[in-house]
């Protein structure tokens, strides 16, 4: 298969490429910037025109009768999408409304380093060729978080997170940037760093221009602020060591430094227990609603969505969903695992996977029904890769592919949610596309 040998050899190359080292200073802003691309343009809607472009893949420069995302800014250095092939027919991104992504994890950084297997993304090229096979966005899982970019103060690390970018422009598949401002995953000269005041703003004001003009054109949608808040809606003022330091008032410089460097990007908030209509999700809609009406560039709001089988699961998401679109927010699920409590096989009973691969429809079914949710993540693909069993003792099970990238029930929900979405229960029930998840649902008694 030319283009996957095509593919396998251009991520090669990158990977190749020398460490990129720089010292700090950011970049200029753009100066041909005309706002937030993500209102309107990529709006999915059932009488949208079809694209003559490649079939389930996003808006990309390069792709023929697809609008070009650096309409509102620069285009993207990183590349360009000429000649990346169309998503197979039984693909989650083929099935995908217009104008709607399906997102997983360029797996790799944080808990992978503690794995017994080199990290997926840069090392694994069948892993790389699944990813480009079934999906429309990527996330880089680790590469872009402080922890990962920032070596020593003053200086960058981006050859992973380069490796993520040029790839999937070559595959033209969106990037979700994670996350320019959080509590975790900080370097230790950052945290113990005994910086006044006045350096952290300096320090916070180099990292979100550098980081976001390198990338501009390239991401699509930057979760700018990650968990800042605590589940009572408190601000995390002890742990955010921004927060702590420099003030709430900080948030409005972030959101704005990010659009000044690519005002073409969508700029979220984004937490965990953040689906349904909740002290915490009450938090946000307050403040994004208090910061757009002073004119911060707030573009989207993300519900993580790490569920587990062993809580109840809050179906006010699409009402807090709405309540966000009504903003005039984009919204989006950014990194939904399903979870539960696992036997010795790793599995969850069959009545838990079978209620997780619901759930996930369940999620899916909510964005679908919001018209400003556009993307909607998957924390991985495979069990062995996730996060889960670290960091949830007792729990896994909680992706849509194991073993050898074999489809799970949970993976075979969402397609069928698509495909009777965009096409159609008739089709989804006759198209000789969609038998192997017919007769995995089926088994499953779904
Ligand atoms: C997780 C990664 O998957 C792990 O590899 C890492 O060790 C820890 O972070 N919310 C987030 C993500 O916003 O960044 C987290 O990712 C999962 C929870």
């Amino acid at each position: 298969m030319p283009s996957a040998i095509f593919r396998r050899a251009a991520a090669a190359a990158l990977c190749a490429s020398a460490l990129t080292l720089t010292m700090g200073g950011a970049a200029g802003a753009d100066p041909g910037g005309q706002g937030p691309h993500g209102v309107g343009a990529e709006q999915r809607s059932a009488n949208a025109p079809e694209h003559a472009g490649t079939p389930g893949r996003p808006d990309h420069a390069g792709t023929p009768g697809r609008p070009d995302h650096a309409a509102g800014g620069e285009a993207c250095r990183f590349g360009s999408a000429e000649g990346a092939s169309e998503p197979a027919r039984d693909s989650l991104a083929a099935v995908a409304p217009e104008g709607m992504v399906i997102g997983t994890i360029a797996a790799g950084g944080g808990h992978h380093a503690d794995a017994d297997y080199p990290d997926p993304f840069p090392d694994d090229a069948e892993y790389r060729d699944v990813l480009a096979a079934d999906f429309s966005s990527v996330t880089p899982e680790n590469y872009l978080k402080w922890e990962s970019l920032r070596p020593a103060e003053g200086e960058y690390d981006f050859e992973q997170a380069d490796a993520v970018v040029a790839w999937a422009q070559q595959n033209a598949i969106d990037v979700r940037g994670h996350a320019l401002f959080w509590h975790s995953q900080n370097p230790d000269w950052l945290e113990d760093g005994d910086y006044s005041a006045e350096e952290l703003h300096a320090i916070l004001e180099d990292h979100v221009r550098t980081v976001v003009s390198r990338y501009a054109g390239c991401i699509d949608q930057w979760d700018v602020a990650n968990e800042i808040f605590t589940g009572d809606g408190q601000l995390r003022t002890e742990e955010n060591i921004w927060l702590r330091e420099l003030g709430p008032e900080v948030l409005d410089d972030v959101f704005r430094w990010a659009h000044e460097e690519d005002p073409g990007a969508t700029l979220f908030y984004n937490d965990y227990n953040a689906e349904g209509i909740n002290a915490k999700t009450d938090a946000y809609y307050e403040l994004a609603a208090a910061q757009l009406e002073r004119g911060v560039p707030v573009g989207g709001f993300g519900a993580q969505s790490h569920l587990s089988m062993q809580y109840g699961f809050d179906d006010s998401l699409q009402a807090n969903m709405e309540r966000f679109d009504a903003l005039g927010l984009k919204t989006a699920v950014t990194e939904i695992d399903v979870r539960g409590t696992i036997g010795e096989d790793g599995q969850m009973s069959p009545e838990d996977r079978a209620g997780a691969a619901e759930r996930y429809a369940q999620v899916l079914d909510a964005c679908l029904a919001v018209e400003g949710c556009t993307s909607f993540t998957v924390w991985g693909t495979l069990d062995e890769h996730s996060w889960v069993p670290g960091t949830f003792p007792g729990e896994g099970d909680a992706l849509i592919m194991e073993g050898d990238y074999e489809r799970k029930s949970s993976y075979c929900t969402l397609q069928r949610t698509l495909v009777e979405h965009t096409e159609g229960a008739e089709s989804w029930e006759q198209d000789e596309a969609f038998s192997a998840c017919r007769g995995i649902l089926d088994q499953a008694g779904l």
